[in-house]
């Protein structure tokens, strides 16, 4: 029989506190909505009290996702759980996580509680939480660093409490599967009334054993495993929702145990992560990475055409990787546009979908071949449209390998034109200096790349700028044939997104 495993997905919540992965709202709620299509059990939202504009998302997410379970993080005190319960409330399914540390190490130099004052603190605020609501989660932070006898006292007092779910971090990465194993079972025995609970698991992948950890967890009684998309998270990161999940479909026959995760959709979700945050995924990642299903040696390749199950172990249709097809042209109307959008799963308002088709018509008039790299571009692009404040109007560029280089860029902002000039290193450093003038603002660039989105000398350039203001970094993207063009429409996107989130979180 194969055991029913529940995916509590926080890549909004601990993948987001890895560095540059920060989302904004609007990031967010597509993000949530992709997950929700997965169907995971449980979205983690966010931290609600670490911040006025996580609180602002955790709602957002809340009122939105209606058949996942949406939970939002706290820590066991009051103020924290108000706050989290204020955020969840509002959703079909809310769950309120709060947490607390066990370790000695943690105890003593982070908390500054001996170990009755935190089991006591922990019981306390899970009654306090259950007074809100019903699914209340509980974790013990450094759980695997903790001595196993005080785990199964907390445990046992929090379960007392009402805590439905209890969850088992390895918050430094720090088990190794049979280890992890030997403690859960362990763990069971010492706190019986972990049989009425769902037991969880929450492994981060400093030694690179995060997936493996949580399926020797499944096999010891996890029924709850903690995923981040494309395994983002803290420091090495989470275990990668992908893995966890593609590991247990392919190999049932000895892990005997299932998810309901729509596996057609992974490469979305991969995909639309990373178009997001700016981060890409290394081409030799299990399941999403480039080269996950590309067999380059001739040997492989004589095989894969003789019989996929030669070198393949899972098809590439089941985590929704279809080849490129040519798919409109320059006389497809919006009709066809917006049949492909929902084909492609993305769900757009009829403003962003009329300006994707104005940028699909520019495009198809520079391009001979459209593929659906181009038009997903195109439409994750729009779907995560923020207002333009900024909107650019025309650049003029004069570049050689004698000369320095000048920009002269001309934006629209509140029906004014502003055009500035600037020299800079090269034609790109130009234009953003150029941009830098106009914003009058100190902007750090953090990162700058270039991307073709499919092949051909008239293919698609993905820009990507990271800048950073008051400590925050805004990822943005531009996406033109011309690459100059793709760069400054990526660094006035993400002004546009800074000025954005500024006015949300000063509720403008
Ligand atoms: O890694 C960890 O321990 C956590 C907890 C807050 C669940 O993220
Ligand atoms: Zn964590």
């Amino acid at each position: 029989m194969s055991k029913h495993i529940k995916i509590f997905d926080t890549t909004l919540r601990d993948g987001e506190q890895s560095p540059g992965c920060s989302m904004n709202i609007k990031e967010k709620i597509q993000m949530a909505k992709q997950l929700e299509r997965m169907k995971v059990d449980i979205i983690e939202a966010g931290f609600a009290i670490s911040s006025p504009g996580d609180f602002k998302s955790v709602r957002a997410v809340a009122e939105t996702v209606k058949e996942s379970v949406v939970a939002s993080l706290a820590r066991a005190g009051k103020e924290d759980i108000d706050r989290a319960w204020e955020a969840v409330s509002v959703a079909e399914q809310p769950r309120i996580h709060t947490f607390i540390a066990t370790s000695p190490i943690h105890m003593k130099y982070k908390l500054n509680m001996t170990p009755d004052q935190v089991v006591e603190q922990a019981a306390e605020m899970v009654k306090y939480a259950k007074k809100y609501c019903s699914d209340v989660e509980f974790s013990a932070e450094d759980a695997t660093r903790s001595d196993l006898e005080f785990l199964a006292r907390i445990f046992t007092e929090v379960i007392k409490a009402g805590a439905t779910t209890i969850n088992i971090p390895d918050t430094v990465g720090y088990t190794v599967p049979d280890e992890f194993y030997d403690f859960l079972i362990k763990l069971q025995e010492l706190c019986p009334a972990l049989d009425n609970v769902d037991i969880s698991v929450h492994c981060h992948n400093d030694l690179g054993l995060a997936v493996a950890n949580s399926l020797a967890a499944i096999k010891a009684g996890a029924v709850q495993v903690e995923t981040t998309i494309n395994g983002i998270g803290e420091r090495a990161g989470n275990a990668a929702m992908e893995e966890l999940v593609m590991a247990l479909k392919t190999r049932n026959d000895v892990l005997k145990a299932d998810t309901g995760i729509v596996t057609t959709e992974i490469m979305r979700a991969s995909k639309l992560l990373s178009s997001i945050t700016g981060v890409k995924v290394q081409p030799n990642k299990a399941i999403v990475g480039e080269n996950a299903f590309a067999h380059e040696a001739g040997i492989h390749q004589h095989g894969v055409l003789q019989h996929k199950s030669t070198y393949e172990i899972m098809t590439p249709e089941s985590i929704g990787l279809t080849t490129s097809n040519m798919v409109l042209g320059k006389h497809s109307g919006k009709h066809a546009l917006r049949n492909k959008a929902k084909e492609l799963g993305f769900d757009l308002t009829e403003e962003a979908l009329e300006r994707a088709f104005v940028r699909f018509k520019e495009l198809a008039d520079k391009k001979k071949q459209i593929y659906d790299g181009d038009i997903e571009a195109l439409l994750s692009k729009e779907a995560l449209q923020v207002p333009k404040a900024y909107q650019m109007k025309s650049f003029v560029i004069n570049s050689g390998n004698s000369i320095t280089s000048t920009a002269v860029v001309a934006v629209t902002k509140d029906g004014k034109t502003i055009e500035k000039v600037a020299r800079g290193d090269g034609p790109i450093d130009a234009a953003f200096q150029a941009i830098g003038k106009i914003v009058g603002k100190k902007l750090r660039l953090e990162d700058y790349q270039l991307h073709s989105v499919t092949e051909g000398m008239d293919a698609l350039g993905d820009a990507l700028v990271k800048i950073s203001s008051n400590g925050k970094t805004y990822a943005g993207r531009g996406l033109s044939t011309d690459v100059i063009e793709a760069s400054i429409h990526a660094y006035i996107n993400a002004v546009n997104k800074m000025i954005y989130e500024e006015n949300k979180t000063n509720g403008v």
